[in-house]
């Protein structure tokens, strides 16, 4: 077995310890503390992230789209294929150095998504973004912890409670949708969801795109409209 090499790490802003990149061959893994955040061999469930909600949403054309955060950009290049030349997508990653790795050592992974041209890169926290815009989006894709708990940092639990759900839901067009990657299913978080205004469902995903690994779930929470 070829051990697992340490390519870079970087802080967390905040103080919120560290992330670091690794290698093993030709995979790679991003971890916060030990936990695993991102692996490259599985990312079925980060493509239909965007594939699910994207054949969801009735607009076709013009779509804003947000999308936090980069990762290795699995998520972002799933969202780019299925959507029309004049989408735009901001992918919001709040760690810098991932950009840098993207930029690096990962693009090639997904099909180098950042270099195209509807894509901009915020290097901010998802958050702010979201409570910054008002019927901004047609779709919210969050992917920035294991589920609706911060894991890549406490503050990120602001995502998921009564408040930044509707932060969420009014920065959202009519007929939007706020998705929500997770390792598994929380039914508080499908209570929020509702009594936020939004349509909710959960799909479960598995983990490989050959239908193998765990079961993931995502929440397509749609604003009526
Ligand atoms: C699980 S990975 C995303 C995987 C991605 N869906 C893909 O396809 O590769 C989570 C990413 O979200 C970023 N992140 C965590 N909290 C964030 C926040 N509040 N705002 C923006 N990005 C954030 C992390 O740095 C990490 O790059």
């Amino acid at each position: 077995m070829i051990p697992w090499e340490e390519i870079d790490r970087a802080e967390v802003p905040g103080h919120e310890g560290e992330v670091t990149l690794l290698k093993r061959g030709a995979e790679f893994s991003i971890r916060i503390a030990g936990t695993e955040l991102m692996n490259s061999r599985r990312h079925g469930s980060e493509d239909a992230l965007a594939e699910l909600t994207c054949s969801r949403i009735k607009r076709k054309s013009g779509l804003r789209i947000l999308i936090g955060g980069l990762g290795m950009g699995y998520t972002l290049a799933a969202a780019l294929e299925q959507t029309e030349p004049d989408a735009l997508i901001t992918v919001s990653e709040l760690i810098p150095a991932v950009v840098g790795w993207n930029r690096k050592y990962l693009g090639h992974l997904a099909g180098m998504p950042l270099d195209d041209p509807r894509v901009s890169v915020e290097q901010e926290d998802v958050a702010k973004i979201i409570r910054a815009g008002k019927s901004a989006w047609d779709a919210i894709l969050l992917d920035v912890d294991n589920g609706p708990e911060g894991l890549t940092r406490k503050a990120n639990d602001c995502l998921y409670g009564r408040s930044g759900l509707k932060a969420s839901f009014s920065a959202l067009r009519s007929g939007g949708m706020l998705s929500v990657w997770s390792c598994g299913e929380d039914e508080i978080f499908t209570r929020h969801l509702k009594q936020c205004g939004f349509q909710t469902e959960i799909v479960t995903v598995r983990a490989r795109k050959s239908g193998k690994g765990s079961r993931h779930t995502i929440w397509l929470a749609g604003k009526p409209g």
